[in-house]
């Protein structure tokens, strides 16, 4: 994200693609020449050492969005990662990949502090027992029924020290959440519905999450006026409700054709001389 300097911004609220979900293996194929040709060897053997080099590497290849996030975040500046496990069968094996568990170990490494996680469990419409995919395995007899993964995970990592401010700081006593709110998402289960799917076909592709999701974390974490980044940006979730309170933003998406949906979303509506910048292109992974 060479666009934006070392210690420049308060807060980053993203939402990846998910290493080892099917959907998302062709974008880290175009993004690394590396993963492209494990996942063609793949299709040759299903060989489990396979599904553990693919796994590395596209964990490799978020690890430096996640570096360089810690660059651009001032002393004390919150990331928030929203990731998902995810199930594969390699073999004919069933097993999770615990993408929240990596993603954390990198960031650590990376030299972020881990702070308590949030997880949002995904409340279905679907019927518990005859929904398809709402059960995986054997039904009612123990013992080789598999647990549902339905809550991911929202990962949450400063750098630094806290942040230090003049006593009543005007802009932070403006942006005070209420004791009800501090009470709901200060705690560490948000159950809430994902997105509806009443929108387009390009923007569902994106697995947009929540406007909820975003509002929350930016209202938690950052201070109106101030910087928050997305480098995924997807649909434009993040800017359009950083927009909405007052915040600053940058986003980079990568996929120029949902340029006109974040336009739609976003600087259409920027009445609130709200900064916003799209940058449709790669951000650091892969080749720009
Ligand atoms: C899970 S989606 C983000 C969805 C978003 N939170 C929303 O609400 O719409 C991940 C997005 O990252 C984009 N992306 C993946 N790799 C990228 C890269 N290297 N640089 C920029 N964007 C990238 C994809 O095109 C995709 O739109």
């Amino acid at each position: 994200m060479p666009e934006l300097a070392d210690d420049s911004v308060q807060l980053m609220v993203t939402s990846p693609p998910y290493p080892m979900i099917a959907m998302w293996d062709e974008l880290f194929a175009r993004s690394d020449p590396k993963i492209a040709d494990l996942l063609k060897k793949l299709g040759a053997d299903g060989g489990e050492i396979t599904v553990r080099q693919i796994y590395d590497a596209m964990h490799e290849n978020l690890a430096k969005v996640w570096a360089e996030t810690y660059r651009i975040l001032v002393d004390g500046g919150i990331a928030c990662i929203n990731i998902g496990d995810a199930t594969r069968s390699i073999n004919g094996r069933f097993q999770v990949f615990p993408n929240h568990s990596r993603i954390t170990e990198t960031c650590e490494k990376i030299g972020f502090t881990t702070l308590p996680y949030i997880l949002w469990k995904k409340l279905t419409t679907k019927p518990m027992y005859k929904g398809k995919g709402a059960f995986l395995g054997s039904g009612f007899l123990p013992p080789n029924a598999y647990i549902t993964l339905d809550c991911e995970f929202i990962l949450l990592f400063r750098k630094g020290k806290l942040r230090k401010f003049p006593p009543h700081d005007k802009e932070r006593y403006d942006s005070a959440f209420t004791k009800t709110q501090r009470d709901e998402w200060f705690s560490q289960i948000w159950a809430f519905k994902g997105v509806r799917q009443t929108t387009s076909e390009l923007e569902r592709r994106t697995a947009a999450y929540p406007e909820e999701i975003a509002d929350r974390l930016i209202r938690m974490f950052s201070i109106k006026g101030e910087l928050v980044v997305d480098p995924f940006l997807g649909s434009g979730t993040t800017t359009k409700v950083a927009m909405q309170n007052k915040r600053n933003s940058v986003g980079y998406e990568m996929d120029e054709k949902l340029l006109p949906v974040i336009t739609r979303k976003t600087v259409g509506h920027n009445d609130m001389d709200s900064v916003v910048e799209i940058i449709t292109r790669k951000n650091e992974i892969g080749s720009t």
